[in-house]
């Protein structure tokens, strides 16, 4: 069953005002980022994270925004501060688990983390379609590994800088892992990693680990969800589900995963279209950002009237403005994730699309 619990955003027409929240750290990005894209995209990447690492309250405390308590509400039984929440795939090791509260997202998902520790593709591997919103990856689950993340998320805790906002992990499998022994790579990861995180979602949908998207298939769904849901011991366990799928086949991923005690679905991850790019990089991976957003749209439609309510639904996909998410909001999600737009936007984006969501009604919200 939704849990969107949380009371309708008030509506203040009158208080739209262009001020960005995020503070200096938003500044600081817009201006540094001509010389950050001057960068290779992977190159950038690396570097804001290792930034981010250091000293992760800091930064956090130079953006400090958290979303009006109008926007709070309920889903899987978490305290989601907002809707809004980080999507999987930045921040794979949980390197800067408490910096991405600090901004204003609702919750964070860290992750993708699999069973063995791993280095992912070769380099280049993240590729910017700037006067698009978008990018392709194929960065393959480059993570340490489950045992170093369940050792931070452990430590994080004893120190007491847990976030104030819900942490998902999310799981993936390891490539040197066989698909017909998916399920016990999984489990490995969920049983290491249980009680350290909020919730967890299983990933079946990147495009970048060979074989991986063939576990959205029947047979394989029906044999992986609940060994996943049995070594998650009671955390609750989300299924992310690639755009790319026909709509027959996500209509059977929601029933399987409503026989089987998911908690919810995430929809969706990267998609191999290159469609609504004007420019093609030509390089293999997945797309994400602005250009994915009509496909994802649609996708997260048939999840939504496959769940018909019961089951909540995390909508994701080429999200940069107060006004989509306002949509999937009334489409009935339970919240949603964005990842690209913050690469495009920089770290005030968060904190932006709340400020409109709780200040404005649909027709206020920043057009995109
Ligand atoms: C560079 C990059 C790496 C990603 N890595 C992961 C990942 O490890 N696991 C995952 O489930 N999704 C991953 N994603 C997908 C995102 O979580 C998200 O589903 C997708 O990018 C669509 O959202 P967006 O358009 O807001 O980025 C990644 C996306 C990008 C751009």
């Amino acid at each position: 069953m939704s849990d969107l619990t949380g009371p309708a955003p008030t509506c203040h027409p009158d208080q739209v005002d262009d001020a960005s929240p995020g503070g200096m750290l938003d500044l600081a990005y817009r201006l540094s980022r001509p010389l950050l894209f001057s960068l290779g995209a992977d190159r950038a990447h690396e570097l804001m994270l290792r930034t981010l690492s250091f000293a992760p309250w800091f930064w956090g405390a130079l953006a400090a925004a958290r979303p009006d308590e109008s926007l709070q509400r309920e889903a899987f039984g978490l305290p989601f501060a907002g809707p809004v929440g980080l999507a999987a795939g930045l921040d794979k090791d949980g390197v800067a688990i408490p910096f991405w509260g600090k901004i204003g997202f609702g919750f964070v998902e860290i992750g993708t983390v699999t069973a063995h520790a791993q280095p992912g593709n070769e380099k280049p591997r993240l590729f910017r379609v700037v006067e698009d919103g978008a990018l392709v990856n194929r960065a393959g689950f480059n993570n340490a590994g489950s045992a170093a993340l369940a050792e931070r998320l452990r430590r994080l805790r004893d120190r007491g800088a847990w976030p104030d906002v819900p942490v998902g992990v999310n799981v993936g499998k390891s490539k040197v892992t066989p698909l017909e022994d998916a399920s016990a790579d999984y489990a490995t990861s969920l049983e290491r990693l249980c009680g350290l995180a909020d919730y967890f979602t299983v990933n079946v949908s990147s495009p970048n680990t060979p074989g991986l998207r063939e576990l959205q298939e029947r047979s394989a769904l029906e044999e992986l969800l609940p060994v996943c849901v049995g070594a998650a011991g009671g955390t609750p366990v989300l299924l992310k589900l690639a755009p790319d799928l026909e709509d027959e086949a996500i209509a059977e991923a929601v029933e399987l995963s409503l026989e089987a005690g998911i908690a919810g679905i995430v929809a969706t991850n990267t998609t191999l279209s290159r469609e609504g790019l004007s420019r093609d990089p030509h390089e293999a991976g997945g797309m994400s950002g602005r250009p994915l957003w009509p496909l994802a749209r649609r996708k997260i439609g048939v999840v939504l009237e496959a769940a018909a309510g019961r089951l909540p639904v995390i909508g994701v996909g080429g999200i940069h403005t107060a006004l989509q998410v306002r949509e999937l909001l009334d489409a009935g999600c339970v919240a949603v994730q964005l990842y690209t737009a913050l690469v495009f936007e920089g770290p005030g984006l968060p904190a932006r699309i709340h400020r409109d969501l709780s200040r404005s009604g649909q027709e206020q919200i920043r057009k995109p």
